[in-house]
């Protein structure tokens, strides 16, 4: 039978309650935070989507593998059941265990890379940027031009600019070109897939400029998911099979393994290059751990060999993208302005259309967070001016997804937040700065209302 309600495919064997604050508590909470919600307690968020990051459950087979880890230094059981699993899936000749994604983006940088070099990539993450940055080279954003228009919709905004990457090469010359980065699902881009042709295209420009294709695999699976669902040719494939063939196409990757790896830590870089993994290993050993764990304990690399083929399985992602679009279609139907399509892991809410009235240098996407947080005890993260400064080109809220952490009751819950922030949203006032950081000032700085008291 089809039915209509898609459920959670999962029943709950061990719960972790949350605690409810008064509207009260909140204001002072949000004051004493300086409306930075970065600087809440956690214990004080109701509903926590201020990531997918390392959030979310682990499966029972997960939990008995971790049972299972082999606490040894060197030569561990477990990093075998890593390496297979991982090698399963992704293909690569090297895999190399790192604590969490940006340690494999540090190491991948600093033996690829060097001042001067440009690495261009669909969208840059941030901590990849940063990382790129730290090596004295330029990280250069490639999305299609729809990609950054937030109620564009198409199925695949999360492609590169293919003939952007060719004008690129041209203009600053291969040899200035380390590597070409691909991030499935684009997430600063708002979530959005990558198409197994744009893929197959990059592919083709960096084989024939002679340029390694690495993917920021983070959240794979999403990807494979959305090519089996919008993609002509790949409805008879499984996930798995999807994700194989992007792979092929590369020449190694970075991972996060708190997203598709299911896993609350962790990540790994993969290369088929031995003289490159050599390089990665030594300074693996230098800061991360001996090259059969790179900073993680058994028990983790278990869990991860098991997440990782968890997040392929077919009715889990059936119902991950279908919640979080039941989440973006619900608030979009009442005329709350998202990012279109929904993505995989997150709703962005565009604040620069919710808020008209909150001139940019008054932060929009950090006054609407806060006020969902006031509202409901919801957690979201600001990407936009308080994040980059100026060239912020979109002032968005995200509302990550925890994968297998909340049911339909609670996006329920979300959704019914939103809306009534939504109908209020023209007494909404802007932030003023009163501290920020030199450089990442987004998760220490200070706000306040512009006028306090109000
Ligand atoms: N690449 C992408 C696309 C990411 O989204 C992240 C992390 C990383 C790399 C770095 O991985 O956190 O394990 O070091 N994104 C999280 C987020 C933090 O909230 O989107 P990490």
């Amino acid at each position: 039978m089809l039915t209509k309600t898609i459920i959670e495919p999962f029943r709950i064997k061990s719960i972790e309650p949350i605690r409810w604050t008064t509207r009260e508590e909140r204001e002072g909470l949000l004051r004493a935070a300086h409306y930075n919600l970065f600087l809440l307690p956690a214990d004080d968020v109701l509903i926590d989507l201020l990531t997918d990051s390392g959030t979310g459950a682990m499966s029972t087979q997960q939990w008995a593998a971790i049972m299972l880890g082999d606490e040894s230094y060197a030569g561990s059981r477990s990093f075998d059941h890593f390496r297979d699993s991982v090698q399963d899936i992704f293909g690569y000749q090297h895999v190399i265990p790192t604590h969490q994604g940006r340690a494999a983006e540090r190491i991948l940088f600093s033996v690829m890379c060097k001042k001067g070099d440009v690495v261009p990539n669909n969208t840059h993450f941030d901590t990849t940027r940063a990382n790129i940055e730290f090596v004295g080279a330029e990280a250069v954003d490639l999305p299609i031009p729809e990609g950054r228009q937030p109620a564009t919709r198409l199925p695949f905004k999360g492609n590169m600019d293919v003939a952007a990457l060719e004008d690129l090469i041209a203009r600053v010359g291969r040899e200035r070109i380390p590597l070409v980065m691909l991030t499935v699902t684009n997430n600063s881009g708002g979530g959005q897939p990558v198409s197994m042709e744009n893929a197959r295209a990059v592919s083709a420009v960096c084989r024939k400029h002679g340029i390694p294709l690495y993917f920021d695999a983070c959240r794979f699976a999403e990807n494979a998911y959305f090519i089996k669902l919008r993609e002509e040719g790949y409805a008879a494939k499984t996930p798995k099979q999807i994700a194989q063939e992007m792979f092929a196409l590369g020449d190694g990757c970075t991972m996060s393994a708190k997203k598709d790896g299911m896993a609350n830590i962790g990540g790994f870089l993969c290369t088929n290059d031995a003289v490159l993994a050599g390089q990665e290993k030594d300074l693996l050993i230098l800061t991360e751990g001996y090259p059969t764990y790179g900073g993680l304990a058994g028990r983790d690399l278990e869990a991860i060999a098991v997440g990782v083929q968890e997040s392929l399985e077919e009715d889990y992602l059936r119902y991950r993208i279908a919640s979080t679009a039941y989440l973006g279609n619900h608030i979009a139907d009442q005329g709350v302005p998202i990012v279109q399509p929904p993505g995989g892991h997150a709703i962005y809410l565009d604040a620069r259309a919710f808020l008209p009235h909150i001139p940019l240098d008054q932060f929009p996407g950090v006054a609407l967070a806060a006020e969902l947080y006031l509202e409901g005890g919801i957690r979201s993260v600001e990407i936009g001016t308080l994040m980059f400064g100026t060239a912020a080109t979109m002032d968005l809220v995200r509302l990550a997804i925890p994968r297998r952490v909340y049911t339909q009751s609670h996006i329920d819950y979300v959704i019914e937040v939103i809306l009534a922030v939504w109908k209020r949203r023209e007494r909404i006032q802007g932030m003023r700065l009163t501290f920020e950081a030199p450089f990442l000032r987004h998760f220490t700085a200070h706000l306040e209302p512009v006028r306090p008291g109000t």
